[in-house]
């Protein structure tokens, strides 16, 4: 009787050991993402589903499956997305980020996986054709993003006024009312208000650099290493290259 007892305590330590190590280890297998998922095709909310997909969220998958994570996807304002991540809210970010020596200052960033242009977006008929044409129009941009930083650029030369709104449609919006002339956003963003929006236009901003897309990771954070291996497997085996024509390409 006593035997028993001793040996029904132990098979249940082990029980309580044998769930508290699975517990464990099921969170150490999860990945949080962060993402502004306002930003098609690189990610946004599939309204039928309620799911984020896109580029990103692809490329995410691939990596994070490859590396044995489970992903788990947040979305938040673009602005708020390192500062979460620091906080513990999210192991990385992919949000078509790119990266520059502030950012760089408070994560950690992968190779650059796509690169896009900056185009200064308009109406068809407001007469905007050059970046000279932008003096005393009014610019918006999102807030935190590199376009406000080009924006900033702009404005040395030419007198410009600057709106930040949080979320890409929003600036959209403001246009189409026509309380902004114009908004700064890049090429394969742009192209999909193109397309829901005929009466938008935009061309090239020739004077500055591209904006290539990362990765970003807390600053020290092995991911880094990790990802860039599967990331780099991805340009090498063709994975990458699917997904940049099943998102950016074949339009129609
Ligand atoms: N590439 C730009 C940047 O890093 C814009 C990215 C905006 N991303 C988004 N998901 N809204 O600032």
């Amino acid at each position: 009787m006593k035997a028993k007892k001793w040996l029904l305590g132990l098979m249940m330590s082990i029980l309580i050991v044998g769930v508290l190590g699975a517990c464990g280890n099921g969170d150490d297998k999860k990945l949080v993402m962060l993402t502004s998922a306002d930003y098609p095709p690189y990610e946004s909310m599939d309204t039928n589903t309620n799911e984020i997909v896109g580029f990103d969220v692809d490329i995410a998958k691939y990596i994070t499956k490859e590396l044995g994570y489970e992903l788990e996807i947040k979305d938040m304002d673009f602005n708020s997305l390192i500062t979460a991540m620091n906080a513990g809210k999210g192991d990385f970010i992919m949000a078509g980020m790119t990266p520059d020596e502030d950012r760089k200052k408070n994560a950690d960033f992968s190779d650059i996986y796509f690169t896009a242009k900056h185009l200064i977006v308009t109406k068809k008929d407001s007469g905007i054709e050059t970046t000279e044409d932008l003096k005393d129009k009014t610019v918006g941009v999102q807030t935190g993003s590199i376009q406000e930083g080009v924006a900033e650029t702009v404005a040395e030369t030419i007198d410009i006024k600057i709106e930040t709104r949080n979320r890409i449609p929003e600036i959209i919006q403001e246009m189409l009312v026509g309380r902004f002339d114009a908004a700064i956003i890049e090429d394969t963003v742009a192209a999909g208000h193109f397309k829901n929006n005929p009466e938008l236009t935009g061309f090239e901003v020739k004077e500055v650099s591209e904006a290539g897309s990362a990765i970003a990771f807390e600053k020290g954070s092995d991911l880094t290493v990790e990802f860039n291996r599967v990331l780099n497997e991805m340009k090498d085996n063709g994975e990458l290259d699917k997904l940049v024509v099943k998102w950016f390409g074949g339009e129609e």
